[in-house]
């Protein structure tokens, strides 16, 4: 408008022309995706994600309820018939006692949605993904599909799935579904695949319906599915599961259409190349910054996934190493999706909640350079200890995982000019320091009585 007023000349003509090109400009930008890979890959990814960065990561099923080897104890114990789990099994159990059995089990009786969602909120988290369905099948809420099979007709006699998301939802956390296309042993699946998947019985009788009715029954209530992450699709291609199909109408016509973001496990040969983020792989590190947005998910629990009854100390992930992972993917561009296994009594291991707020506390003084941030044009470097970059408009953060023994800390790659200034996230003074030559500067650090071994951050303004 502004334009056209300033233009004096054949208004009318010019403002229907505007009029008619915005229109279209607009119906391009609304345009409907087609259930292809070009189309659906053209999907800018919805804001929130970048922003959010850090994530929680929930395995919670019936393989809590054994709690040993890991969440696929299943398929190892029935499956591949490894020893150890045989072993357990003859050692622990009854004859004739069968996986279905651990179900009643599965009470979740001490599940308070309220404390978890207090504990995912203070580690600084801002989304939450839980396992709605794993290669088990056991669905975390009454699905009509997965009878018998489900959270609500045994089990804890509860939808898991939407109680969560409604404490969730009180907290502005974003709410992420883990789905498994595939199952282990449904009698449909092994069918479709001894029909080497040119049957679709599984498919359309059980995965999608599921799908759909997720999406359908967490947007009838207050809070939506913020996310689809997508597991289990690597023994079938796309066209088999109708992932493009699904995608289609989640991108056009679903409730969340402009919310939900999705991942890359889709069908074989999906991952790291179509969807909308990347995980590649479980636990994917790229050495380099990759060009499309990621995702590393990792578990504190090296492990397993799904809870341990046997897990030892040396086993898990520490705070120090926790932060090192969470500030080396950002700064590589990635989200950071951090696991726990809860107990199939509903608790969450304390200490996985210990580290979940220590990682909080770090957060709060150095969230600045990782909410919202964005990769700098350099990522690392060791002048003097690891350090990792990250900007925010015109602001450069420095984020050092080891304090320099003499207090002083250089950096190669900042140029600086004589009104940049540089300080420390929680110190309340600017910090002294001087260029190192044509880039690069040395940082006098304030000698801090007691360093916590974790990492720091140093804020650099008006250096490029
Ligand atoms: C599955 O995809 C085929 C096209 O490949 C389509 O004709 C069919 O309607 C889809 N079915 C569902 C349930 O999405
Ligand atoms: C810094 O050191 C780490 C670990 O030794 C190494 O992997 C990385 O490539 C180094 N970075 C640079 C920029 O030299
Ligand atoms: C640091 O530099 C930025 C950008 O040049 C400026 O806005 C800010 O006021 C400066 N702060 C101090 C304490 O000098």
């Amino acid at each position: 408008l502004t334009f056209v007023t300033e233009v004096p000349f054949q208004t009318t003509m010019r403002a229907s022309r505007l009029l008619y090109l915005s229109c279209l400009l607009v119906s391009a930008v609304r345009s409907r995706y087609a259930p292809d890979w070009a189309s659906l890959d053209s999907r800018p990814l919805p804001s929130w994600y970048d922003e959010a960065k850090f994530g929680i990561f929930v395995h919670w099923g019936v393989f809590s309820v054994p709690g040993f080897g890991s969440e696929w104890f299943w398929w190892h114990w029935r499956g591949t018939q490894e020893p150890l789990y045989v072993d357990f099994m003859e050692k622990n159990y009854p004859p004739g006692f069968a996986y279905p059995d651990f179900a009643p089990e599965f009470r979740a009786q001490f599940f308070d949605p309220e404390q978890w969602a207090d504990v995912f909120e203070a580690s600084g988290a801002k989304y939450v993904v839980l396992t709605a369905k794993h290669h088990e099948g056991f669905t975390n809420w009454g699905s009509a599909e997965s009878w018998n099979w489900n959270a609500v007709d045994t089990g804890p006699h509860r939808d898991l799935v939407g109680s969560l998301g409604s404490a969730l939802s009180k907290r502005s956390l974003r709410y992420g579904l883990y789905h498994s296309l595939f199952e282990w042993f449904h009698p449909l699946y092994l069918a479709d695949k001894k029909a080497a998947f040119k049957t679709q019985e599984f498919v359309f009788r059980k995965t999608l319906p599921e799908l759909y009715d997720l999406v359908h029954l967490l947007s009838s209530s207050r809070y939506q599915p913020d996310l689809i992450w997508s597991d289990g699709d690597w023994e079938a291609p796309d066209t088999y599961w109708n992932s493009t199909q699904f995608l289609a109408w989640l991108y056009n016509d679903s409730p969340v259409r402009d919310s939900v973001v999705t991942n890359d496990r889709w069908g074989a040969g999906c991952a790291c190349k179509h969807g909308g983020y990347f995980n590649c792989e479980d636990k994917y590190t790229p050495g380099r910054l990759p060009e499309h947005k990621w995702e590393k998910c990792t578990s504190v629990d090296t492990l397993s996934w799904g809870y341990r009854r046997d897990m030892t100390r040396d086993q898990l992930l520490d705070l120090p190493a926790i932060i090192a992972d969470l500030v080396r993917t950002v700064s590589l561009g990635g989200n950071y999706l951090l696991n726990v296994g809860p107990t199939a009594d509903g608790t969450l291991p304390v200490a996985f909640e210990e580290r979940l707020r220590g990682v909080g506390g770090w957060l709060a003084v150095n969230g600045e350079a990782v909410y919202s941030s964005r990769p700098w044009r350099v990522q690392n470097e060791n002048a003097t200890v690891p350090l990792w970059y990250t900007s925010k408009g015109s602001d450069v953060y420095a984020i050092f995982l080891e304090w320099p023994v003499d207090n002083v800390l250089q950096l190669g790659a900042p140029k600086t000019s004589p009104a940049s200034n540089v300080t420390l996230l929680g110190y309340p003074k600017p910090l002294r320091w001087m260029p190192r030559g044509p880039t690069g500067l040395s940082v006098f650090l304030p000698v801090l009585r007691t360093p916590l071994a974790v990492g720091w951050t140093l804020r650099l303004q008006g250096s490029a």
